[in-house]
């Protein structure tokens, strides 16, 4: 009997360029994971609003951007389906009703979505959407039955959220309708920023994008933190916590040489000028593709949203045969057609 592949659902807020963090997160992981498993990349434009609901412009336009960035980096849309959130109406129907089996206190104690609310500084006045994308976060991945969901460190919560819901749902409405899931999450989950803080982030305006001009990476990488203790090129540096060395440790192909360099940095003698020329050289050649793909792609914004469309009208089909089993389970069969 042929087995059946494993199902991948992944997606992104569309509200900016993807970075050199979304690639090491999990881009990486989906274009090498689509050959062997069913794959769904979602553009996540309705929770991209739950923080953006006055700029709705802004999420429009970034639908197509990070759609050019899935196409650069290879997510293939022959082998992955790719669809936009917004055009799948299950979606929200899935929402309201995982909203009745998930407490209010559950959702004040996720670990993500507090962290987020003090970045954005809501306090109090946080919407009730966003306090909620978790949930519709839920829904995303289990309406296509999700196994596998290939994510950064930081989208943990939202795994084990969704599975409490898969578990309290089938519990409740005896049934198997829905299915747990596993976070994959790479070696390098985090890439720090470039200002050496924790996370690359958009919001914190530390990013190398996907889509950087050359200059742009250039500048970048030389005004890149390092070792603060490492002041004169004799002294002795450090190599744990320095994101010069991160990034060349998730990028750089000869390990070998990586690791004399590392060597070198420790000992004393080796200047910060030198590491980052080198970290150049890798970003520059690994970048460099990735840009021409992309500008060539984005000539014809019409082939890639009809990618887009393509991937939505097969989404719906998968997403609403979930839902007709959900709302079966639920005693919501009603069949009052003709
Ligand atoms: N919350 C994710 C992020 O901020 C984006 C996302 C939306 C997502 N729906 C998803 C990720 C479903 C994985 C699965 O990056």
């Amino acid at each position: 009997m042929e087995q059946r592949k494993k199902i991948i659902l992944t997606g992104d807020r569309p509200t900016g360029p993807l970075h050199l963090g979304h690639y090491v997160g999990s881009l990486k992981n989906r274009v090498a994971l689509q050959d062997s498993c069913q794959q769904f990349v979602m553009i996540a434009d309705v929770q991209a609003l739950t923080d953006n609901a006055d700029q709705p412009q802004k999420v429009r336009e970034n639908v197509l951007q990070v759609a050019l960035d899935y196409l650069a980096v290879g997510i293939d849309p022959q082998k992955s389906t790719l669809l936009l959130q917004s055009l799948i109406p299950a979606l929200f129907e899935l929402t309201v009703y995982y909203l009745n089996l998930v407490t209010w206190n559950r959702l004040k104690h996720n670990p993500t979505v507090k962290q987020e609310i003090v970045q954005k500084g809501y306090g109090e006045s946080v919407p009730a959407g966003f306090m909620v994308y978790p949930v519709s976060q839920a829904a995303d991945i289990s309406a296509f039955k999700a196994d596998i969901v290939p994510v950064g460190e930081d989208q943990i919560p939202m795994i084990e959220q969704t599975n409490e819901i898969v578990r309290s749902f089938n519990r409740i409405y005896r049934t198997n309708a829905l299915v747990e899931c596993e976070a994959m999450v790479p070696k390098f989950a985090r890439l720090p920023g470039i200002d050496g803080k924790a996370k690359m982030s958009k919001s914190l305006g530390n990013c190398i994008f996907l889509s950087d001009s050359a200059d742009a990476i250039s500048k970048k990488v030389k005004g890149m933190y390092t070792d603060p203790g490492h002041l004169r090129v004799e002294d002795p540096g450090k190599v744990e916590g320095n994101p010069v060395f991160t990034y060349l440790d998730a990028f750089d192909p000869d390990v070998a040489e990586l690791e004399a360099m590392k060597a070198h940095y420790q000992r004393g003698g080796l200047g910060d000028s030198i590491v980052k020329k080198r970290l150049n050289d890798v970003l520059q050649a690994f970048l460099e593709p990735i840009r021409k793909r992309r500008e060539q792609l984005a000539q014809d914004p019409a082939y890639v949203l009809g990618i887009l469309k393509e991937g939505t009208v097969h989404a719906n089909a998968v997403a609403n045969r979930t839902l007709k089993e959900v709302r079966e389970a639920m005693c919501l069969n009603y069949d009052f057609k003709s």
